[in-house]
């Protein structure tokens, strides 16, 4: 007999179920889709731990579901806003992400949506591909703006804004940023970067650049007020969650041309509706959510999401814990 009961609502990269299965029973959602909502409820059924994605809603009636088993929430991801951290945290439960492993990589693919919405990629790729590029260069084919000597303004001066302004400086542009922290003199000191107000930032950038987390703070941070502020030759950028941006006023600044363009991971809802006239806007770039889609990382991810669950009801300090500072939770007292 394993000693506890694991859920996973995923198969994740190896090593992670393999890892967790030497020391639990791991009943998993083989199916290449997140539960439905019932599958997850009826899935935690006294279970000591869940292994999570951010398709998952945690919220209070999952942990109902789970019953007074439930010790450790260990989510595939860096962000937690799919969990609700109050009722875990007052029930003593621990939530545990993946930190910064995924950081370079999301700074990554931030600058491919910089590149490929500034330069017309998607629209180049679909001429050649489709075969409507007719008659070789052309000097006025998808002319695009440069990025090089451009002003990025980064919302969220964090470990992936911060990874995203140190790129931005190898491509030689003006650093603008804005944080809930206030001035980073470090990163002033070693990019230029500058730390400006929130009306500063969206009214100076060329490329405005979305790294915060979601909160009721950031909810819709970016609205028509704030959109009709920018550059109309500016282009917005977001790679951390769909519902930083009202979405509705996106498409209508699209539409209006009131900015540029867009280059988009996340989305309010996830896919977007297929009628979501974001699907057949040129001027934008949308890739599904693919940050921290890289092999090496989502394998680190996967090893970290492991030992965490693992760590927790073995009674040992996750690698990265969500509420363990902030909620006076303790270890070491549940692995009996
Ligand atoms: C996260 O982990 O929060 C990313 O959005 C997906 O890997």
């Amino acid at each position: 007999m394993k000693k506890w009961n694991v859920y996973a609502t995923r198969r994740i990269l190896d090593p992670a179920i393999p890892i967790i299965a030497k020391e639990c029973s791991v009943v998993l959602n083989n199916k290449a889709r997140p539960p439905t909502r019932s599958e997850l409820l009826a899935g935690v059924r006294n279970k000591d731990a869940i292994l999570c994605t951010l398709s998952d809603k945690i919220d209070r009636k999952v942990m109902d579901a789970a019953g007074s088993s439930l010790k450790v929430i260990s989510s595939y991801s860096t962000g937690v806003d799919h969990i609700d951290m109050n009722e875990a945290t007052k029930r003593g439960i621990f939530v545990t992400t993946t930190g910064d492993i995924l950081t370079e990589a999301v700074a990554d693919l931030t600058f491919a949506l910089i590149l490929a919405t500034s330069r017309h990629l998607a629209q180049g790729y679909e001429m050649v591909t489709q075969k409507r590029w007719k008659h070789g260069w052309d000097p006025n084919l998808l002319l695009g703006s440069d990025v090089h000597g451009m002003t990025i303004g980064i919302f969220g001066l964090g470990r992936i804004g911060s990874a995203v302004a140190r790129r931005a400086k190898g491509f030689n542009m003006l650093i603008i940023y804005h944080s809930r922290h206030g001035r980073n003199i470090q990163v002033d000191n070693e990019l230029d970067a500058r730390c400006v107000n929130m009306d500063e930032l969206v009214e100076e950038s060329d490329f405005l650049s979305l790294h915060s987390s979601l909160n009721n703070e950031t909810y819709h941070l970016i609205d028509r007020p704030k959109l009709r502020r920018m550059k109309n030759t500016a282009y917005l950028i977001n790679t951390a969650r769909g519902l930083l941006v009202n979405e509705q006023h996106l498409i209508e600044a699209l539409r209006r041309k009131w900015i540029a363009g867009a280059g988009l991971d996340v989305f309010e809802k996830e896919p977007p509706s297929t009628y979501s006239p974001l699907l057949k806007m040129k001027n934008v770039v949308l890739s599904p959510h693919l940050g921290s889609a890289t092999l090496s990382t989502r394998t680190k991810m996967a090893e970290v999401a492991a030992k965490n669950l693992l760590n927790v009801l073995n009674g040992k300090s996750p690698i990265y814990a969500a509420n363990l500072e902030s909620s006076g939770l303790r270890l070491g007292n549940i692995a009996s």
